[in-house]
């Protein structure tokens, strides 16, 4: 079975426009997968209707055997916790520590006065402490995370997303604030950490040879519909420029490569 699965999926923010028109794939457990495309091709909107940040107007998303669209609110709330985010901006809460910020992941466990006084249990504290550690970053623990670079925040981001011990990650543009060194580094970390404790990884990305670097497997969106979906060593020339709008006008005609 597969861990995701995107059948059809149609979104439309406004009578306008249609957003994501009939999507579908399917991402198997241990994945790791980049979605690639022009700005404004619905690579954000497609996350968000993964974890339901975003209602679905079209088709179904199920996640690990579960219907997303139609799960009620205490559903949801559990659904979320085996999905980390990690975020462009990281998110974070700039005033607090690293290890306040790394701990806050483990909100959706608790129940709202635990989170509110920062109860946390010692196996949590180890736990964050580890994942500092393996992202490098544990002799920061205690600083405020507005005092830290921007790759070292993201890192902050993704000990976050992984202390909820969940089954995938979303990374909506993860190095899109970064330069090409931090960048490497976290999609270094990213990578093998994922790989280590064996969590599916999606991640957004505007940077083809990143994505083809990192990933095994490419889909590219374009205009809200998927226009490549294949290994990543087979995105050629043409499925580029299909993605990204540079073709001739005769082939421009959206039309699916499979591979
Ligand atoms: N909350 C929103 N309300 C209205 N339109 C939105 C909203 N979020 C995104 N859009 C529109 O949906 C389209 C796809 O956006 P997005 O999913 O952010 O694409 P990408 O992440 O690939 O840049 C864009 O035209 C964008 O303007
Ligand atoms: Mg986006």
């Amino acid at each position: 079975m597969s861990l995701v699965r995107v059948e059809n999926l149609g979104k439309s923010y406004n009578a306008q426009t249609k957003v994501l028109k009939d999507v579908s794939f399917n991402v198997e457990a241990g994945e790791f997968v980049s979605i690639i495309g022009p700005s404004g091709a619905g690579k954000s909107t497609l996350l968000r209707c993964i974890n339901r940040m975003v209602e679905i107007d079209e088709g179904n998303v199920v996640f690990d055997g579960q219907d997303v669209g139609s799960l009620n609110k205490k559903e949801l709330r559990k659904m979320r916790t085996n999905i980390g985010m990690i975020f462009q901006h990281y998110n974070l809460v700039p005033r607090l520590s690293v290890i306040e910020n790394v701990l806050h992941g483990r909100f959706g466990y608790k129940t709202t006065l635990e989170g509110i006084l920062g109860k946390f249990t010692e196996d949590e504290k180890e736990q964050a402490f580890y994942l500092l550690k393996k992202l490098g970053i544990e002799d920061h623990a205690y600083k405020r995370c507005d005092q830290l670079s921007g790759g070292q925040q993201q890192r902050v981001g993704i000990a976050r997303a992984l202390i909820q011990d969940p089954k995938i990650v979303l990374c909506d543009e993860p190095i899109a604030s970064l330069d090409p060194n931090a960048s490497k580094v976290i999609m270094d970390y990213l990578k093998s950490i994922t790989m280590e404790l064996n969590i599916t990884c999606i991640v957004n990305l505007h940077q083809v040879e990143i994505a083809r670097d990192y990933s095994d497997r490419i889909i590219g969106l374009s205009k809200g519909g998927i226009v490549f979906d294949g290994s990543s060593y087979k995105l050629t020339t043409d499925s580029t420029d299909l993605i990204y709008g540079t073709t001739t006008p005769k082939v421009q005609k959206r039309q699916l490569v499979t591979v």
